[in-house]
């Protein structure tokens, strides 16, 4: 026998031997399955053939002379022959390729099945049938649904009590801290999704005279939208905030958020853009429906002085 056969039945043996022991021998995966053994006569003629089809080529090799007429270049010795393409080869060729570009756009990567589509997809029918079914609700039925997004989203950070738990979060029972609206005054601000930015203390005049809004008017003026607007300070936001703020605080739409009160669509840009101030960065909210952060901004509305 040819030693090249010997080899292959052999390498055929091993392969085997280790498939046999690999599935668990006649006590594992080959007792009474027939799927198991299907698969297992499978790779038994898969392996047989692999291995001879290899020798026939490997003898080929061995045995093969070329004719022909070779080209001008060689390397060491070894050049080319002038062979032209087989047509066989260039057909199969562009095939191919036109079923590369079919299997990328219309076969398996591009129009998969996936389960995030799939989710996203029961997602949305989900909220809009959710929407749908709670889009005439108001008043005290939207409070409480309100509270209950509260509990199970918002908690975590701002406590059972909505008090920001000493400070890890915004006090949420009323409108703003000291800090956060002096933050906000010095800085400026750019999150809430108005079409001009909060300018900082170098943009914020005071109308009355003209000049930069100073350290003594900035606390006076903090401590005031702070207090609920009241007390000290109510000149120098006449005369500095107003005009985008509203004079009572209560904002203006397009321009200014507002700052005297918690309402829905403060609470709910709040949420469609998230925050980063004073006290820490607020996340924006995506999984909430838009009834969902109307309802929260119903009941933070509630709560906040
Ligand atoms: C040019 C218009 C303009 C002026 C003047 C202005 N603001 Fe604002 N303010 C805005 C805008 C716009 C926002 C929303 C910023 C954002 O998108 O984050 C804002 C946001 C705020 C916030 C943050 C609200 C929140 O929910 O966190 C506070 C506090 C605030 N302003 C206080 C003041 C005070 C106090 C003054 C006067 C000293 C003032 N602003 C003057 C336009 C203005
Ligand atoms: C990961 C913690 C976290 C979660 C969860 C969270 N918040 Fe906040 N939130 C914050 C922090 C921190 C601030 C303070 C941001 C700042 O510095 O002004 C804040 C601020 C706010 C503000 C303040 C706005 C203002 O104008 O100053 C509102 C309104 C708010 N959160 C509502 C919610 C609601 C409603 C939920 C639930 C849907 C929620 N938050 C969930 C951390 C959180």
């Amino acid at each position: 026998m040819n030693k090249l056969v010997l080899w292959g039945i052999l390498i055929t043996a091993a392969m085997l031997g280790f498939t046999y022991m690999a599935v668990g021998g006649s006590k594992g995966g080959l007792n009474n399955d027939i799927i198991n053994i299907l698969t297992i006569a499978a790779a038994v003629v898969l392996v047989i053939v692999t291995v001879f089809v290899v020798i026939k080529y490997v003898r080929q090799m061995q045995t093969d002379t070329a004719t022909g007429e070779l080209a001008d270049e060689n390397w060491d010795g070894i050049g080319e022959y002038k062979n032209e393409l087989p047509m066989g080869w260039a057909i199969l060729f562009l095939i191919l390729n036109i079923w590369a570009i079919w299997y990328m756009l219309m076969g398996y990567p591009v129009n998969a099945y996936s389960q995030i589509g799939e989710y996203n997809e029961d997602t949305k029918a989900h909220n809009a049938k959710f929407e749908a079914k709670y889009a005439s609700i108001t008043g005290d039925a939207l409070v409480d649904m309100g509270e209950s997004v509260f509990l199970a989203e918002c908690k975590v950070c701002h406590g059972l009590t909505a008090d920001g738990i000493d400070g890890k979060a915004a006090n949420l029972n009323q409108r703003l801290e000291e800090k956060s609206v002096k933050h906000v005054v010095e800085n400026g601000s750019n999150f809430l999704g108005f079409p001009a930015p909060m300018p900082d203390r170098n943009g914020l005049f005071n109308m009355n005279t003209g000049a930069l809004i100073t350290d003594a008017e900035i606390a006076a003026v903090s401590q005031y939208v702070a207090n609920g607007m009241k007390g000290e300070g109510a000149e120098i936001f006449t005369g500095t905030c107003a005009a985008c703020h509203g004079a009572d605080g209560k904002g203006m739409e397009m321009v200014a958020p507002n700052i005297a009160t918690f309402d829905i669509a403060t609470v709910k840009a709040v949420l469609d853009h998230g925050k980063k101030g004073a006290i820490g960065v607020m996340p924006s909210f995506d999984r909430l429906n838009e009834k969902q952060k109307e309802a929260v901004g119903a009941y933070i509305s509630s709560i906040s002085k």
